[in-house]
């Protein structure tokens, strides 16, 4: 693991979070420093303790997970999203819980701030819930922007739909101050919205070879994404399947996705409390220019991959 990057994952232990976290520990060049939870699919705990069934499948319970937010920046949680990741947060297949007492003392803020000291200059950082400990934790130490290599998240929708409302992705509909703050506090950052994310999709053929791969990871994933994919298939698509949405979002931090168009633009958040709020404001107006990056643009924005992750995601989940 000499040469491998350290990586900080903040996330809400989430089906889509697991494989994310999966395909991370498989990948020989991250070094996962650190997991952090918030809010969103589920409790801040509950997700905490998904996160810890995910490390001792992976056989990596030495890495560790501080609990984080159970609130947004401004009010009260709105809902969490059990109906998409069932009432457990992992697909309700009924894996037993983990022990509470593997988590870390620290707080989320703390285990962030930390890791960006004793990796300073190379710690990069993969959100993919709400951004909550991420405001929080600039909040109580301002130089961990200047520490931290670059921060990938997913969230938003740049020129699609949302998902959570008409103009809202959900990660940033669950706290639109706290994305808000990330866009404009000068992190080096991407975003990896819905419109990439929704043209990456896991069939049913798929899940079934991940059944024939027979591997604990491999099985693990095809029994947690069975619920998931009924939920894409009802609300989204017409037929069973799933977006890679944190994944993806993974595979472009490690670079195994290059996305075709990523272009610099200037992205803002609706914090109003109309229908707007939480929708991500990307200023796209550069692409009948072919998108070139935007003088002022605060975040690198993925607008196009080429549809091959799935492949890439199974072959690191051993399938
Ligand atoms: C995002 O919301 C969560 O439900 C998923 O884990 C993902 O991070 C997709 O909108
Ligand atoms: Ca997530």
């Amino acid at each position: 693991m000499a040469t491998a990057t350290p990586v900080l994952v903040d996330c809400d232990t989430g089906v889509d979070d697991a494989i994310a976290l999966l395909y991370l520990l498989a990948h020989p060049e991250v070094d996962v420093v650190g997991i952090t939870s918030v809010f969103g699919n589920n409790t801040a705990r509950t997700c905490a303790l998904n996160t810890l069934r995910v490390l001792e499948l992976a056989g990596r319970e030495d890495i560790p997970v501080a609990v984080g937010s159970e609130n947004p920046l401004v009010g009260e949680v709105t809902y969490l999203a059990t109906h998409v990741h069932g009432g457990d947060g992992l697909g309700d297949t009924g894996i037993p819980p983990a022990d509470e007492s593997a988590l870390s003392p620290l707080s989320a803020t703390a285990l962030i701030s930390q890791l960006a000291q004793q990796f300073e200059g190379q710690l990069r950082i993969l959100a993919v819930g709400p951004l909550t400990n991420i405001a929080r934790a600039m909040d109580a130490d301002p130089a961990i922007v200047s520490r931290v290599r670059d921060i990938v998240f997913m969230g938003g929708a740049a020129d699609v739909a949302g998902n959570q409302s008409a103009a809202a992705e959900a990660n940033i509909i669950h706290d639109p101050e706290a994305a808000r703050a990330v866009l404009s506090a000068g992190w080096k950052a991407t975003m990896v919205p819905l419109d990439v994310t929704m043209t990456e999709i896991l069939t049913d053929d798929d899940r079934a070879a991940l059944v024939a791969a027979n591997t604990p990871v491999s099985t693990f994933v095809a029994a947690i994404t069975d619920l998931y994919f009924d939920g894409y298939g009802a609300d989204s698509f017409g037929h069973r399947c799933s977006p890679c949405h944190d994944a993806l979002a993974a595979a472009i931090l490690t670079g195994e996705v290059v996305p075709e168009v990523m272009p610099l633009l200037h992205v803002e958040v609706d914090c109003t409390d109309g229908p707007g709020r939480g929708a991500t404001i990307a200023d796209t107006r550069g692409r009948w220019k072919g998108f070139p990056d935007q003088s002022g643009g605060n975040c690198r924005v993925a607008l196009k991959t080429d549809g091959s992750f799935p492949a890439k995601l199974l072959a690191r989940l051993g399938a």
